[in-house]
Parts: C-alpha cells; sequence; structure tokens
C-alpha cells in the first residue's frame, strides 16, 4: 500500500558554521561519514519510507549537494570511455533522475531558521502529511522515517516527532517534548518547547531531526513569529497546532549521532568503521598503538 506521507523536506540551506573551514567551500550536508555525504544517508532513509517526492531547501551557495543528488550523464560518459563503467552504473543507481524521480530543488535565501526552510517547501508538497529529515542527525540502524511512517496515525496524533531522552543538562540543544505518557513507542505530548534551559525544561525527551507533519504545520508556519535566535522556529508551530491536530513522540530503535557536531560526527565515523572490514583493521592498529601509549 502506498505511504500517506508522499513528500520528504530536507532543509539544508544553513551554513555549518560548526564545521568551519570544512563547510567553507562544500555544504555540510555532503561531508562524508567514511564514503558516503550526510545527505545521501538521508535520502536513502526517505526512499526506504516510501517517499514519492523529495523536496530540498537549499541556498544558493551549496550548488554542490544538487550536483551530488541529481545525475550526472557527462561524468558516467566520461567514466565508461576511461573502462570504467561499473563505476558509471553505480553513480546512476544513487542519483536521482530528472525525467523519472520526483526531485524538487528551492531555494531559502534568508537563514530565518527551520521554520522558514520548511514553509519554502510549502508550493512542492503532495497533499498530506509531510515528513521533515534534517541530515544532521544521522540515525544508522532501522530506518527511523520508515517505522514513524508505520506507527503514524493522524486520527490520534497529525504531529508526530522523533525522540530520544537525553540527559537533563542537554535540553538547551534540542527541542523538548512535553510528554503526557506513552506506551511502547509511542509518547502522547501536551506541548514542545525549542532549547529550554534544564531548570525549565518539561521533561528529557529531546526531538531528533525527523517528523512527520499534518499539512496544517505550513498554515502555522505562515504566521509564526521568531522565537528562540530570534528565529522561525518548527518546534513552535507543532505547539501552536497541538490541539487542533495532536502531537506525539516516537521513541526510535536506532542510533542517533550529531553529525553537526566534531564529536558526533567522530563517533559516527568509528561506529561505521567497526562494520567495515576494511576499516575495522585500521581500527584495531590505532587501538593498538593507544594501548601502547597508555602502557
Ligand atoms: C533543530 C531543532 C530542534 C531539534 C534539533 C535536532 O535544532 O530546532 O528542535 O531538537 O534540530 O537535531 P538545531 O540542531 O538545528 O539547532
Amino acid at each position: 500500500m502506498a505511504s500517506s506521507v508522499r513528500t520528504a523536506i530536507f532543509p539544508v540551506a544553513g551554513l555549518g558554521t560548526r564545521f568551519l573551514p570544512a563547510t567553507k567551500a562544500t555544504p555540510k550536508e555532503l561531508l562524508p561519514v567514511i564514503d558516503t555525504p550526510l545527505i545521501q544517508y538521508a535520502i536513502d532513509e526517505a526512499q526506504e519510507a516510501g517517499i514519492e517526492r523529495m523536496v530540498f531547501v537549499s541556498h544558493p551557495s551549496k550548488a554542490a549537494i544538487e550536483r551530488h543528488v541529481m545525475d550526472d550523464a557527462k561524468l558516467r560518459a566520461d567514466l565508461k570511455a576511461r573502462g570504467k563503467a561499473d563505476l558509471a552504473a553505480d553513480l546512476q543507481e544513487a542519483a536521482f533522475c530528472p525525467d523519472t524521480d520526483d526531485v524538487v530543488f528551492t531555494m531559502q535565501d534568508e537563514p530565518l531558521g527551520l521554520g522558514h526552510a520548511v514553509l519554502c517547501a510549502r508550493d512542492h508538497a503532495l497533499p498530506g502529511p509531510v515528513a521533515v529529515i534534517l541530515p544532521d542527525d544521522l540515525i544508522v540502524g532501522r530506518g527511523c522515517l520508515a517505522e514513524m511512517i508505520e506507527a503514524y496515525d493522524p486520527a490520534t496524533a497529525g504531529h508526530m516527532v522523533a525522540t530520544m531522552t537525553v540527559d537533563r543538562d542537554e535540553t538547551e540543544k534540542y527541542g523538548i517534548l512535553s510528554t503526557t505518557g506513552g506506551s511502547g513507542r509511542l509518547l502522547t505530548a501536551d506541548g514542545m518547547v525549542e532549547k529550554p534551559a534544564p531548570e525549565d525544561a518539561p521533561s528529557c525527551e529531546a526531538v531528533v531531526g525527523r517528523y512527520v507533519l499534518d499539512p496544517s504545520i505550513f498554515d502555522d508556519l505562515a504566521v509564526q513569529a521568531p522565537g528562540a535566535k530570534g528565529e522561525i522556529q518548527l518546534t513552535d508551530a507543532i505547539a501552536s497546532g497541538k490541539e487542533r491536530v495532536g502531537l506525539s513522540g516516537f521513541r526510535f530503535s536506532g542510533t542517533r549521532f550529531d553529525c553537526g557536531s566534531k564529536a558526533g560526527m567522530l563517533r559516527a565515523i568509528l561506529h561505521l568503521a567497526a562494520e567495515d572490514p576494511e576499516c575495522r583493521a585500521v581500527l584495531a592498529e590505532a587501538g593498538h598503538r593507544a594501548a601502547a601509549r597508555a602502557a
């Protein structure tokens, strides 16, 4: 059965200041975790979830994202001419073809916040609920979006956000749910606050970058006043629609890495390296060296 969630929005206009100078010329979404750029993990997750249309909300200075995502017939022809047909076929397999795939690039010219970025996708969304994926949040294991869509029931809650429990001293880094109960992977909630101080946080259930949202989110975003950091916050618009459409949290089964930070990126690389036979040998060598230094 086709999913009711047909559109995924990828907000990728951000400047990536936490990774300068690496992100001076390279969009942060193209930073690789070993050999695969962050954006590719996000796209793969959306495809696994049965998404039909991918909407990238980008920035004019980040044209490299489009070059990565879309098919490059010239590059493939050059590779074939050099006897590298296998490589050309792999690239074609991973890329979107403008004739057969439903992909939209739209621009967010000004950094007015995550909520504003999602609003920029409004005219490109297919009817029904929409998914939002933040590529900085790499989730390995079972596809987080697929499991959210499986659990999504708009009759109970039109807005669903992925959540994980964090230490209280970390609430200032996340949107935090005000939870009212829960069973299994689902949490019921009556509110959501953007980056509260630990003493003000309504719980320790943090929102990570996966959302399934009732389409009325666009109406709420259109009238949303700036919030934290003076930006139009997706969190605030979700909270303002909670009484009308309902709000739930979903505790995903995978492991999340904050690849918007150096430590999170390194953890993701080490995690995935441990699963790759070629890299595992290098990790073992590094482990020996560290043990020898400590001795
Ligand atoms: C954004 C959201 C925040 C969420 C976080 C997850 O914040 O505004 O609610 O918890 O992503 O990564 P950012 O990390 O972009 O500042």
